[in-house]
Parts: C-alpha cells; sequence; structure tokens
C-alpha cells in the first residue's frame, strides 16, 4: 500500500491514517508530527520550522521535500507507507513522483491518493476541540473522541495538550493554504485518475469504513 491523504486541516487525516497504518503493516508518515519532534528536540529544522508552523502558512517545499526523501529511504517504506501531510503543494507532488517509482505518479507506480472531504465550518468545531498526547501522538475530540480521564492520554498517562498552531488565526491561514496551495495537487492526482474522493463527516468509524471500501 502506497497511500497519500490530502484533506483539509483537522478533516482526520491523522486519526485515520494512524488507523490504516496499523491495519495494513505499513508506517504512518506525517510530515506535521516530523517537524513537531523536531520541534521538541530543538533541532536545526525545529527552529526553522516552529514560527512558520506556529503562523499556519507552509514550511518551504525544499525542506519537506528532504525531509521525505530520506524517510522514504528507510526500510520499513520499502513495502508500502501511508503519508499524510504531504505532498501539499504542486512542486512536493512532482518530486514524490521522481521518489517512489517510474516517475509517471499513477497506478504503475502503486501509488492511490485518498481526499478527505469536509466543509470549512466544521473544520474550526473539531480543531477548537482536539487535543494530543505530546508523548505517543494520539489524538483526541473533547466531544467525538474523549479519553477515559479528562485530559489524560489512556496509553501514555501524559496530560494532553491543544497544537500551538490550532488558534483560530493561524486555523484560517491553513485552511487558506490548504485552498490555495494544496487544493491544486487533488486536482494533479484527479488527472492521473488515482485520486478517490471521501465523505469525512460522520463518526470516526463510520468514515473508516468509507475509506476501506473506497480502497477495495
Ligand atoms: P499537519 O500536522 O499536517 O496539520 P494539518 O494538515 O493542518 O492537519 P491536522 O493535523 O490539523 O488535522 P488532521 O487532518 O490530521 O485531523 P485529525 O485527525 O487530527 O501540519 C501542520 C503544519 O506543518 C502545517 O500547517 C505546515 O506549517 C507544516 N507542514 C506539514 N507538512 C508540510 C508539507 N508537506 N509542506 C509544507 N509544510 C508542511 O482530527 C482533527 C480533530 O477532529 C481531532 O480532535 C479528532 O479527534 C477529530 N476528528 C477526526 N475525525 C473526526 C470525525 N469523523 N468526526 C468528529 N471529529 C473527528
Amino acid at each position: 500500500m502506497k497511500l497519500i491523504f490530502i484533506g483539509p486541516p483537522g478533516s482526520g487525516k491523522g486519526t485515520q491514517a494512524k488507523r490504516l497504518a496499523a491495519q495494513h503493516g505499513v508506517p504512518h508518515i506525517s510530515t506535521g508530527d516530523m517537524l513537531r519532534e523536531a520541534i521538541a528536540d530543538g533541532t536545526a529544522l525545529g527552529q526553522q520550522a516552529a514560527p512558520i508552523m506556529a503562523s499556519g502558512a507552509l514550511v518551504s517545499d525544499d525542506l519537506m521535500i528532504g525531509i521525505i526523501n530520506d524517510r522514504l529511504a528507510k526500510p520499513d517504506a520499502a513495502r508500502g507507507f501511508i503519508l499524510d501531510g504531504f505532498p501539499r503543494t504542486v512542486v512536493q507532488a512532482e518530486k514524490l513522483d521522481t521518489i517512489v517509482g517510474n516517475g509517471s505518479g499513477n497506478e504503475a507506480d502503486g501509488l492511490r491518493v485518498l481526499q478527505l472531504l469536509v466543509p470549512d465550518e466544521a473544520i474550526v468545531k473539531r480543531i477548537s476541540l482536539r487535543r494530543s498526547c505530546p508523548v505517543c501522538g494520539a489524538i483526541y475530540h473533547l466531544e467525538s473522541a474523549r479519553p477515559a480521564v479528562d485530559s489524560v492520554c489512556d496509553r501514555e498517562g501524559a496530560e494532553l495538550i491543544a497544537r500551538p498552531d490550532d488558534n483560530e488565526t493561524a486555523v484560517r491561514k491553513r485552511l487558506e493554504a490548504f485552498h490555495r496551495q494544496t487544493l491544486p495537487v487533488a486536482t494533479f492526482y484527479k488527472t492521473k485518475q488515482v485520486l478517490r474522493e471521501v465523505d469525512g463527516i460522520g463518526p470516526v468509524d463510520e468514515v473508516f469504513e468509507r475509506i476501506e471500501r473506497s480502497l477495495s
């Protein structure tokens, strides 16, 4: 399985990609998680990315392509992967074509693309109620995916946090970046006939079933 998730911020890419990766035994590669790890570790990459992410803008294509090139070269990605958050621009999509196979970027490379459809109005509510575990990255929601004990990760026992880019100003900028820079990526894959669209509204289990059906 070589799958790319496309969707606006807060559409459920991380939630569904983690689950799908566990089910299919392939790594879940989230560029957002990788950047947040770099920030937590205080690396040069993290220092460069932190203010850009906090503002809701996209990190540069060159940096992101370098990160993905290195990550996909690791042995665990040889039998497949689920990409969450990459590619986010047409430049990144074109480069991915040359990284993953014969460069056609279509099913000949085994590449499939899933676009989660969630309207902007639903996004702001979802994101404002999101909390995540700073240790394992597990994603919760104060209404639809609550931990067993309030504000505590079920797995790690750590106190859940809100992401610094989940404030209203940054979310609007992230939505704008999605419409302007990432929707053309969906068109890029539609032209190659590898894009499937899935309705991302409804309970998490139901969305997961729709995803599985669209991939089978
Ligand atoms: P990234 O971490 O990728 O953020 P994003 O795309 O904005 O997506 P999110 O993580 O916010 O949401 P999601 O779709 O994963 O939703 P989730 O499952 O958490 O990127 C962050 C930043 O890093 C970017 O802004 C950029 O600066 C930089 N970056 C990363 N990659 C880059 C790249 N390739 N190029 C340039 N810059 C890059 O769900 C959201 C909430 O909703 C949760 O609380 C969840 O529990 C809940 N939820 C999920 N599904 C449902 C449902 N069906 N019903 C109700 N609630 C639900």
